[in-house]
């Protein structure tokens, strides 16, 4: 790594993809016979979709949707906006909808409440990470990688001012 990462590990990547592939692996045996949509949410989700569909053993579709909540602040800005939409329909489908951090959830469930009015089969969701001590709207994260204390992490997707995404560990920034 070079001299500028930034702060510590929180996460190192062989336990984040051994989590990965558990969780492919819950989530194909949930939708055996089914070849469900999964839905990434750009761009912080990026990296945990890419792993995630090659951890699930079933045929499948990937599309992807679009959010800006935060500008380049590390607080949400409390507004959810959507930038892309999905470019196939989704009726009759089963549904997972992949993001990397569940924080104070306003953003799940907003894009979970948008993919529900569009009629799937099933609509479930597959959240990397989760601060439990910033949510504010009760959410039902059906498969959950880690649980986190009330920190700023980037890496594996994550973001800070559009920095650090294509770090391998997730770390804290302090
Ligand atoms: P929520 O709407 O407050 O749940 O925030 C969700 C979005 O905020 C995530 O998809 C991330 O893009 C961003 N976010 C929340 N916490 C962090 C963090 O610790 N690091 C980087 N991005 C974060
Ligand atoms: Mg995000």
């Amino acid at each position: 790594m070079s001299t500028d990462t930034p702060g510590r590990v929180l996460i190192a990547a062989d336990r984040i993809a051994e989590r990965v592939a558990e969780l492919g692996a819950q989530i194909a045996a949930d939708h055996a016979g089914s070849e469900p949509v999964v839905v990434s949410v750009l761009k912080g989700g990026f990296v945990f979709a890419a792993d995630l569909v090659r951890a699930i053993d079933l045929p499948l579709a990937v599309e992807f949707l679009a959010v800006q909540s935060y500008g380049d602040a590390t607080r949400s800005s409390g507004v959810v906006r959507l930038t892309l939409d999905l470019a196939l329909p989704i009726a009759g489908r089963d549904v997972l909808l992949v993001e990397d951090i569940v924080d104070t959830g306003l953003t799940c469930s907003y894009l979970l409440e948008h993919l529900a009015a569009l009629g799937p089969r099933s609509l479930k969701l597959c959240a990397l990470l989760h601060k439990p001590a910033r949510q504010q709207l009760p959410l039902t994260i059906d498969y959950l990688g880690f649980t986190i204390p009330d920190v700023f992490v980037v890496g594996y997707g994550l973001d800070a001012a559009q920095r650090h995404r294509n770090l391998r560990d997730i770390r804290v920034l302090d």
